[in-house]
């Protein structure tokens, strides 16, 4: 069976109703992203954090995946399928992909803030001011900040170098270490951008299908499950 990888960030939940980050209407138009997702935004307003993440995760519970995040998983049936998202959300799971690896973290789970191995599941609730860890410290979302490291950075590069497919969907690029994955992928792989926008003319040897994810990814997997007569 065929490596497929798929690259995925924002835009694959827009049509889910989840806003992506650097639209006209995008979540950085609307709140400061050094007063929301940064550590020095953590030290000096926790609350303002709390509330920013806890208003992500109400959206997310409410959201469902559409059918991008469910070609993806009926692709699991012929490939070995991994997806590396920048997402926080949990739509591929609830979709029904086996592989996921979520580069940013992951909007369900709460985190010890002074011990990284401690993870909770939220169970799609808020975290509150004062709902500690087992070592008594505060509870931050699972969720890397800008000016934090990205600890799923090399597992996911190795990740990219095994495809022979490669797939980026709805991210506009715009945010490293993540876009630097595209370095990994191997010459002879077949590669394609299912996104709207891009912050960057795309390298040629990738195809850019310049659609929305809910017609370009099913139309690419139906390609990869019955492929046409050359
Ligand atoms: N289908 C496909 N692509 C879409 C759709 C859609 N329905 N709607 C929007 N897009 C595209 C946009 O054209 C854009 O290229 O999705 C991309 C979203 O880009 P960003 O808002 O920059 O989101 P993303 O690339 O995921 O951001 C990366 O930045 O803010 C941080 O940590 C956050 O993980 C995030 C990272």
């Amino acid at each position: 069976m065929k490596n497929i990888v798929v690259f995925g960030g924002a835009g694959i939940s827009a049509e889910s109703g989840l806003k992506t980050f650097r639209a006209a209407d995008g979540l950085w138009e609307e709140h400061r992203l050094e007063d929301v997702a940064t550590p020095g935004a953590w030290q000096r307003d926790q609350d303002m954090v709390l509330r920013f993440y806890n208003e992500r995760r109400r959206t997310v519970v409410t959201a469902q995946p559409n059918a991008a995040h469910l070609a993806l998983a009926a692709l699991d049936q012929h490939a070995n399928v991994q997806i590396i998202t920048q997402n926080i959300d949990d739509l591929h799971e609830r979709a029904g992909s086996k592989n996921v690896l979520h580069l940013h973290g992951e909007i369900m789970l709460a985190r010890s803030s002074i011990d990284e191995t401690l993870l909770y599941d939220t169970h799609g609730k808020d975290i509150q001011s004062g709902d500690f860890c087992e070592k008594r410290s505060q509870l931050r979302p699972h969720v890397v900040w800008f000016g934090e490291a990205v600890p799923l950075f090399e597992p996911a590069a190795a990740l990219v170098e095994r495809a022979d497919i490669f797939l980026v969907v709805g991210t506009s690029l715009a945010v490293y270490p993540a876009a630097s994955l595209l370095q990994f992928v191997r010459p002879d792989a077949e590669k394609y951008i299912v996104t709207l926008d891009l912050a960057e003319t795309p390298r040629r040897d990738f195809v850019w299908l310049k659609e929305k994810a809910s017609t370009g990814v099913p139309a690419l997997v139906a390609e990869w499950i019955n492929p046409p007569f050359d």
